[in-house]
């Protein structure tokens, strides 16, 4: 297939507007995979993505498709020439922006998914902005016309108002029912350019995706930019300089099929005995050893989105933690792990560049002069109440678009939850990383019987502090259990203490309601009361249940 007869699009869409089944439809519809498979959205391949149901890793797949220029069904057309049609899917979830970014890099086109009921949403306009600032011909699709409540009308005035998009551009389907999906594929064909490239030129490739398999090792998904690249080439990293040897290269058509060769234009998969995904990053160029080619722009090294820290809730699980841990560091290139130890909680790991409320020193105004705090813009998107127009976009009669900056630590805490408890569930949220913005922060400590819990210590605006104190200690007070001495928790910033709650002493016997002797009832009650104290962890001479540390989290 010469590149006038490749297309590469990705199918982008606000979570749950159908962009999976869509992809499932079109793998079908074009025979790369049985229909009704048994297996629910294809590309939904990671089992955790099954379980949640969002797409987190991007899949590819390869289709072949008949079309002639006449607009005659495919079927009444046996010669009509074949295209090579790879559906690159992107991650949906609003953290990966960094993966869909390099998705598209590899696309000319997008299909654009709309839910004729719901409308344009946070993470259609975000996904929309990434794919017109890639320069992708968009496709848009109003997919669940079959709804009772679907109003394709008002979404395509939705499209035109938001991104002048002409409403004679958009598709109607519904993945559902089938009905108007056959027009996708010859849209595609049509509307979305062949991918440039030159085909003399030495191999350049982008790194998509990349994961680990037992027995083949790393496979890397690439799209090939310029040049061909056959079995038995040697090629090189931009990124770490390391060359190897292509041991197999071939198609996702949808399981990995060897060709031997993928040519300019053309997505597929490389092994070349790379050891861990570490080797492979999202974004990197490959390319022709010994030869001095320009990396495709855009690489950035993995950024972290989830930071934690693991602490055995049993010390002498660390070793099996660690094994753990080192299992899922390699197959995911994007988890990179160090090892903490907390005075409270012994041994334990921490994803890096988590910024340890502990390292920083208690008081910030003797040794600190400014602190400075990540932030976002946020876009909501909520329906629209009656009342006077301010700074709001309006998307339509019934719905508004908000912009703020916020910092990021006020979206990180249940933000999203009570953003769709208060509006019943109808605001979208989506944000984007922003600047860092100088703000007065202090570090509060959490002492239990004057003794700093370095693991409960926070950052928290100075402004705040004083309820947050509140809070925490009100909250920590509610989950320790009493214990045969008094404890006193205190929430403290620097040297002051800004709140404080006693706890006071209690022999909680557990043995006090049984009468008489039944030895295995006493025994059973004693078992029972060890195997609580095992999930807590000891603090000095205080035993904390796990609840309170997931509770402290959710003060901000
Ligand atoms: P993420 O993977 O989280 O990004 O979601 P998605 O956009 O891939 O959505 P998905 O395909 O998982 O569809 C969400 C829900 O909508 C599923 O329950 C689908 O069965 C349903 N759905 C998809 N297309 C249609 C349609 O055309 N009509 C109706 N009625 N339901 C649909």
């Amino acid at each position: 297939y010469p590149p006038e007869r490749v297309r590469n699009f990705s199918i982008i869409a606000h979570v749950d507007h159908g962009k999976s089944t869509l992809a499932d439809r079109l793998l079908e519809l074009t025979g790369t995979i049985k229909k009704g498979h048994g297996q629910p959205q294809y590309l939904d391949k990671l089992q955790v993505e099954r379980e949640r149901g969002i797409t987190v890793k991007a899949q590819t797949a390869t289709m072949f498709y008949r079309h002639a220029n006449n607009q005659l069904p495919a079927s009444d057309q046996p010669d009509a020439p074949s295209y090579l049609l790879n559906l690159i899917d992107t991650p949906g979830h609003v953290d990966f922006s960094y993966e869909v970014s390099r998705s598209l890099a590899a696309c000319q086109g997008a299909l654009l998914v709309v839910d004729a009921a719901q409308g344009v949403q946070a993470q259609t306009i975000a996904n929309f902005y990434l794919a017109f600032e890639s320069n992708l011909s968009i496709i848009p699709v109003i997919n669940k016309i079959d709804q009772p409540t679907a109003d394709p009308d008002n979404v395509k005035a939705q499209l035109k108002r938001l991104f002048d998009i002409d409403p004679s551009e958009a598709l109607l389907t519904s993945a559902k029912t089938g009905q108007g999906l056959s027009q996708v594929l010859p849209a595609v064909i049509e509307r979305i350019p062949s991918p440039p490239g030159k085909c003399d030129s030495p191999v350049r490739m982008l790194l998509l995706d990349s994961y680990y398999d037992e027995y083949k090792g790393v496979i890397c998904h690439v799209a090939v930019v310029d040049g061909a690249l056959h079995k038995g080439d040697k090629i090189a990293s931009a990124a770490t300089g390391r060359t190897y040897e292509v041991l197999d290269v071939g198609i996702m058509h949808p399981e990995l099929t060897p060709t031997g060769v993928l040519y300019t234009g053309q997505v597929g998969y490389v092994i070349s005995g790379m050891r861990s995904t570490k080797e492979a990053r999202i974004g990197d160029t490959l390319h022709q050893a010994k030869s001095i080619v320009e990396p495709l722009p855009g690489f950035k090294p993995a950024r972290h989105m989830v930071f934690s820290g693991l602490y055995p809730a049993d010390g002498s699980d660390f070793d099996a933690l660690s094994h753990a841990i080192e299992k899922l560091t390699c197959n995911d290139a994007s988890v990179s792990v160090t090892k903490e130890t907390s005075t409270a909680l012994g041994m334990g790991f921490s994803k890096v560049q988590v910024e340890n409320p502990a390292a920083l020193a208690s008081n910030p105004g003797k040794r600190i002069a400014a602190c400075w705090e990540p932030t976002v813009i946020a876009t909501i998107i909520i329906p629209k109440r009656r009342g006077e127009q301010q700074e709001y976009t309006f998307i339509d009669a019934q719905r508004a678009l908000l912009k703020y900056r916020l910092p990021l630590r006020e979206i990180i805490v249940d933000f999203y939850n009570e953003l769709k408890s208060i509006t019943s569930g109808y605001a979208t949220f989506d944000y984007e990383d922003s600047e860092y913005q100088q703000s007065d922060l202090v570090k509060m400590d959490i002492l239990l019987n004057g003794q700093p819990v370095d693991a409960m210590a926070t950052i928290v605006h100075n402004q705040k502090a004083q309820r947050v104190g509140r809070e925490l200690v009100d909250k920590l007070k509610k989950f320790i259990e009493r214990q045969m001495f008094e404890i006193t928790i205190q929430a403290a910033v620097g040297s002051k203490v800004i709140a404080r709650e006693t706890l006071s002493a209690m022999r909680k016997n557990v043995l006090a309601k049984c009468y008489g002797g039944d030895i295995t009832r006493k025994k059973k009650l004693l078992e029972k009361q060890k195997e609580g104290k095992k999930r807590m962890k000891r603090v000095g001479s205080v035993d904390i249940p796990q609840e309170a540390f997931h509770e402290l989290l959710k003060v901000s």
